[in-house]
């Protein structure tokens, strides 16, 4: 593939994983086993092909409604891929950082990630940022809350509060915003994902489910967000 115009900071949406298990007569949780063994083939892609950035929705602020079962294995992949992989993230070069909230996990999954975050802080070819507990609304009422502190002990007044302030106070300001938003499993929306840093993404939205998702759908993806003229509002 001829590969131009290569996004900085791509976000993927990994749908789709209950459907292909059930499709398999499988339970749900062999869905997301098999779609966490796609995550380093796509995030290895992404560095070989220069991607600087990749945020996964691993597990949304609205998860905790599935039944015990699967939320207690989602948490279970968190702690074993933590674990097997924070070597390989050495040999990448990997930046591992989560955005969610983080404080509301049991402090096994908190301390693992702490761990994994503060090991890898110094790398620098690509950032994995796993999206974890994270809803975007609540993002946005964080930043404002940690605004609203910053207001009330006098550090800025309100007058200076504008979208780039805004955006440095969001869980990761040093991430650029995606120039590419990827949904795998053909649903048609956002569910409550990046909301702030989407405003300008173009989406691609593919049926495949996150477990059949390769390297070559990613190119795919990449492949139309690079014959896309982005206008910013603007004109061409
Ligand atoms: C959506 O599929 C997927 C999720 C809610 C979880 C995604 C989790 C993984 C890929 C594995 C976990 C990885 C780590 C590193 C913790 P769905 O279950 O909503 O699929 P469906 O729409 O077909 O039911």
């Amino acid at each position: 593939m001829e590969e131009k115009n290569i996004p900085k900071h791509i976000a993927i949406i990994m749908d789709g994983n209950g459907r292909w298990a059930k499709e398999r007569g499988k339970m749900r949780i062999f869905g997301h086993v098999n779609g966490y063994k796609r995550i380093y083939p796509i995030v290895k892609h992404c560095k070989d092909i220069g991607v600087k950035y990749v945020s996964l929705y691993a597990f949304s602020s609205e998860n905790w409604s599935r039944p015990g079962l699967e939320v207690r294995g989602i948490m279970q992949i968190l702690k074993n891929a933590i674990k097997q992989q924070i070597k390989k993230m050495g040999e990448e070069d990997l930046r591992f950082v989560v955005s969610g909230r983080v404080d509301e996990l049991e402090s096994t999954y908190k301390n693992l990630i702490d761990y994994a975050t503060e090991t890898t802080k110094n790398n620098k070819t690509i950032t994995l940022n796993l999206c974890f507990n994270y809803g975007g609304r609540n993002e946005i009422i964080d930043a404002t809350k940690k605004i609203c502190e910053k207001v009330k002990c006098g550090e800025i007044n309100i007058e200076d509060i504008d979208s780039a302030l805004f955006s440095k106070n969001l869980y990761h300001p040093d991430i650029p915003d995606p120039e590419l938003m990827i949904r795998t499993a053909g649903e048609m929306r956002i569910s409550n994902y990046l909301l702030w840093e989407i405003a300008y993404s173009e989406l691609y939205v593919t049926d495949i489910y996150w477990p059949d998702f390769t390297p070559e759908e990613l190119d795919k993806a990449i492949e139309s967000y690079s014959k896309r003229e982005r206008r910013f509002g603007g004109l061409k």
